[in-house]
């Protein structure tokens, strides 16, 4: 028979295996730790500026017969005037995740996936309802980076958050792409004379800065530190590129591929191997494609993201 029951330790290592399952068909290779997930479901410390505006937290798991088969985990965002606009008084299915159907004439799990979903999705929103949320979101965030978001790889979770009303915001859509750093060839000189290169600490970011005397004419930023200081193993030699930008009028000129290859030289020296970025499609279409496709750095998954249900009224 199954059953809803808040999250207890013991269901840790279903949990686990759950979300693993999950993250490795859409990148091969990552996994979280039962640690990392436990500790995580408490405070999510990758969003320094929204976990911050958190007030509550739940995490609901449905089960038949001790099979764990799915679990959602929601957020309430405080109504006090240190949170942002779009989050006071919202609500946030984080993530939400069950075990999919079984093809045709398989039975590994014969269980049904649309009962487990639709059963915790209604206690998702039920729960919303009782912290009287004025909006409510979905994310898909399981505390890694590029990746918050629904995966092409999840279609029974992207059918299951629609059945009940989410639908993605179309301008948030991103397209993941990733590589290896050791398809990109050393950096030859500066493509524009007079240009050097620059490296700095920027807010959580490296910052690699092509610079004209005092003029910054390109940058690429970094994020270094996937793995969490070693809590996350799997992205031990992950880098991931959180954003590229070359000044219009000095484009076409090398400037971006050279970043790209100092970057990259220095941080297979450091030990780096693999690299993940999230693109817009409107990036992508407008060059982006071309130079990373250039680079091998080939696309992982398509996201949907910005999921919402129709605005909530307001009490009183
Ligand atoms: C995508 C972007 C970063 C590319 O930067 P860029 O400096 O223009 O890229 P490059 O000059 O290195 O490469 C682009 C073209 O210039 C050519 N090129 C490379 N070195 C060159 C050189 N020394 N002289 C002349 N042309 C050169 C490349 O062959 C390439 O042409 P191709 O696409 O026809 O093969 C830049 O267009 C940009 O900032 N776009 C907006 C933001 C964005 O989309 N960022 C990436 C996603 S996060």
């Amino acid at each position: 028979m199954l059953h809803l029951e808040p999250f207890r330790e013991s269901h840790l290592a279903q949990l686990q295996s759950l979300i693993n399952c999950h993250l490795g068909s859409v990148v091969p290779g990552w996994a979280l730790s039962s640690h990392f997930i436990s500790s995580h479901l408490g405070r999510n410390p990758g969003q320094y500026v929204t976990d911050p505006w958190v007030i509550e937290r739940r995490t609901l798991c449905a089960l038949e017969r001790g099979r764990l088969l799915g679990a959602v985990h929601l957020v309430r965002y405080g109504s006090g005037p240190e949170v942002g606009g779009d989050f006071q008084r919202a609500g946030e299915i984080a993530w939400f995740l069950a075990w999919p159907p079984s093809p045709p004439g398989r039975y590994l799990f014969p269980y049904s996936f649309a009962e487990s979903a639709e059963a915790l999705l209604r206690a998702a929103l039920a729960q919303l309802d009782e912290w009287s949320v004025t909006k409510q979101y979905a994310s898909e965030d399981l505390w890694l980076p590029a990746l918050d978001g629904v995966p092409d790889q999840w279609p029974h979770v992207a059918e299951a958050i629609a059945a009940v009303g989410f639908q993605p915001s179309p301008e948030a859509e991103e397209i993941v792409r990733f590589g290896l750093l050791a398809s990109v060839p050393e950096p030859s000189r500066p493509p524009v004379s007079g240009v050097d290169l620059r490296r700095r600490t920027a807010e959580t970011f490296v910052r690699f800065s092509a610079m004209l005397g005092q003029d910054e004419i390109a940058f690429c930023e970094w994020s270094l530190d996937l793995g969490s200081g070693g809590d996350v193993q799997a992205l031990a030699a992950w880098a991931e590129v959180a954003d590229l930008w070359v000044k219009d009028d000095w484009r076409n000129r090398g400037l971006g591929s050279w970043l790209v290859q100092s970057a990259s030289a220095l941080l297979r020296r450091g030990g780096y191997e693999r690299v993940i970025l999230a693109v817009s499609p409107e990036r992508e279409r407008s060059g982006a494609a071309r130079f990373y496709d250039r680079l091998g750095w080939s696309v992982l998954t398509r996201l949907q993201r910005g999921h919402a249900r129709p605005a909530v009224p307001a009490e009183g």
